[in-house]
């Protein structure tokens, strides 16, 4: 199979886990796509959904489906988001598609965070993607210099400009270990808005996308 139809198939297993008559939190990228079409299939059997990303929300909007303000929405059953790396506790890599923040935000207000990825993302040790960094921009080269203490390399990812009107540093050469204190200690430094490490926000579940078929695995 080839990883489109990976993604196809996780994309389409993923509505089993929608809850009918609920809020669906909905995230961004290529895999998410694939959920999104599949979704349509059932958009008179939920109440909306809730986007992270302006490229979702027209997908979403494309296919009739309603898309709710999150600040409406104080609570949702499920999340489902792709991933760039996921390792075997549910901790993830997650920015690819520069739209980091928003999927956070949105993944703290589910009860659940179901990843949905073809087999390439599944890694023992989270770190060869370019962890992404979204930060204001008068703090790139501050929090660059930061990250390179760090042991990273950080590149400004060129002519990005992200739905909430900042930037966003790949940082190469990470290993990260213990990603709950990387996540907390890199969240904290002035003029970043948000590390692509979901460590609190991790996955409780992630449909994998397999030569034999969708692998579940839960956290
Ligand atoms: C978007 O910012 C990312 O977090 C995506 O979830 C991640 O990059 C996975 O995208 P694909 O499904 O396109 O691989």
């Amino acid at each position: 199979m080839t990883q489109d139809e990976l993604k196809k198939l996780v994309g389409e297993a993923a509505l089993a886990y929608v809850v009918p008559g609920t809020v669906v939190g909905v995230g961004t990228g290529s895999t998410v796509n694939c959920f999104i079409d599949a979704l349509a299939t059932m958009k008179d059997r939920i109440a909306g959904a809730v986007s992270s990303s302006e490229k979702s929300t027209e997908r979403l909007r494309a296919h009739g489906i309603t898309v709710l303000d999150s600040n409406t929405v104080p609570s949702i059953p499920v999340y489902i988001d792709g991933a760039d790396e996921i390792d075997h506790r549910g901790h993830m890599v997650k920015g690819g598609g520069a739209a980091l923040t928003r999927e956070k935000i949105v993944a703290d207000t589910a009860e659940r965070f179901v990843c949905i990825a073809d087999e390439s993302k599944l890694v023992d040790v989270l770190g060869a993607f370019p962890l992404p960094v979204e930060v204001i921009p008068m703090a790139a080269a501050q929090v660059a210099r930061r990250l390179e203490a760090l042991g990273g390399q950080p590149t400004l990812r060129a002519g990005v400009v992200t739905d909430n009107g900042c930037h966003i540093l790949d940082v190469r050469g990470l290993r990260i270990t213990d990603p709950a204190a990387m996540e907390r200690d890199i969240n904290q430094w002035p003029g970043v808005v948000t590390v692509g490490i979901f460590a609190r926000n991790r996955a409780s579940v992630c449909l994998l996308g397999t030569a034999q078929g969708v692998k579940t695995l839960t956290f």
